[in-house]
């Protein structure tokens, strides 16, 4: 199949442009490279354009007889949405409404949805699963949530069919390193420790060690990017034979505490760098752990890179050969 992906030049979407061609389909990511490198593409085609600009996105879909839409153009700063909501709204929740416009006029349905655990918000039952209500306690979660509605009510009135993808916390790098994480403003746990390691940071901050769990930090789901990779191209295959409008949530069902992340970072690089226990980050729910019954059951997801480990030694090896990222 061709498919469009926008933000394929981002960390998660790359992954998924290479696994794509992988298994033989053809990806044309659609990436106007704010965020993204032209270098993750590992040679793809790319359109630079911003998923908001219609008109471009709809000649595409045309001219290159496309099939399928993965949509991962979105900010994903909890902390940020919260300072910036209207910032968040215009590309997150925009974004996905002028891509649903363009997928409906050039007659394309098959449609899979990069959304978050950030729509569940704070549950207070763990594993989560996608019974669980949906209460999104940012901006950012809002904004995933209301995509996944949007593209809910659309399908209802048109053949559209959507699948939503809620990741947990994505990880690690491509086995063969040729990919891996270089944002913009690296925020996420375990880069931070890696670049502790790497001597780029004075430390790694531990935000709360009062929290209710084992060691008082939070515990977090860390599921490898590749892993994230093969639950798209079975999405697609999902929506490829009739599935719509289903949510998959995507994590491993074990959970780790920040400190337990410092401690594998320590043990993987052979570096003891500094530990500064700190307050608690606004906006951090304790314990985010997934159930992803439904998506083993329903998708034939299995895991290839599940081990804790596995996940922090691939973004070593990444970080190691790539200090300065795609630079
Ligand atoms: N943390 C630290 N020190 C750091 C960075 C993070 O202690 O330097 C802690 C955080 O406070 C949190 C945990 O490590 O308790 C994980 O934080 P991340 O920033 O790595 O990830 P989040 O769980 O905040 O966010 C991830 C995704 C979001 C998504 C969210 C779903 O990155 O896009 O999961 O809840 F919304």
């Amino acid at each position: 199949m061709n498919v469009l992906v926008t933000g394929g030049a981002g960390y998660i979407g790359s992954h998924t442009v290479k696994e794509l061609r992988k298994v033989g389909h053809q990806p044309i990511a659609l990436d106007d490279l704010r965020e993204g490198h032209e270098a993750a593409l590992l040679g793809a085609p790319l359109v630079r354009a911003a998923v908001q600009d219609r008109a471009t996105v709809e000649k595409v879909l045309r001219e290159e007889c496309v099939e399928a839409v993965m949509h991962f153009a979105a900010y994903c700063y909890v902390g940020e949405s919260v300072r910036s909501p209207l910032a968040y709204y215009e590309n997150n929740v925009l974004g996905t409404l002028r891509l649903a416009e363009a997928c409906v006029a050039a007659g394309v349905r098959l449609f899979v949805l990069s959304s978050s655990a950030a729509v569940y918000g704070e549950p207070d039952r763990q594993p989560i699963d996608e019974e669980t209500p949906c209460r999104p306690v940012n901006p950012y979660g809002r904004t995933k949530r209301v995509a996944e509605e949007l593209l809910a009510d659309v399908a209802a009135a048109t053949g559209l069919r959507p699948v939503f993808l809620r990741y947990f916390n994505a990880a690690g790098a491509d086995p063969d390193g040729e990919l891996g994480e270089d944002h913009r403003v690296e925020t996420h746990l375990i880069p931070c420790a890696l670049l502790a390691a790497l001597g780029r940071r004075p430390a790694l901050s531990v935000f709360g060690a009062d929290y209710p769990t084992q060691d008082g930090s939070c515990v977090r789901d860390f599921v490898h990017v590749t892993d994230l990779a093969d639950a798209h191209v079975l999405a697609l295959e999902f929506a490829r034979a009739g599935g719509s409008c289903r949510a998959f949530n995507l994590g491993n069902g074990r959970g780790f505490s920040v400190k337990e992340v410092a401690d594998a970072a320590r043990r993987i690089s052979g570096v003891d760098f500094p530990v500064a226990l700190e307050g608690r980050r606004p906006g951090d729910p304790p314990v985010l752990v997934a159930s992803s019954q439904r998506a083993r059951a329903e998708l034939g997801w299995r895991p290839r890179h599940g081990d804790l480990e596995e996940v922090v030694r691939t973004a070593w090896e990444w970080f190691r050969a790539h200090p300065n990222g795609y630079c």
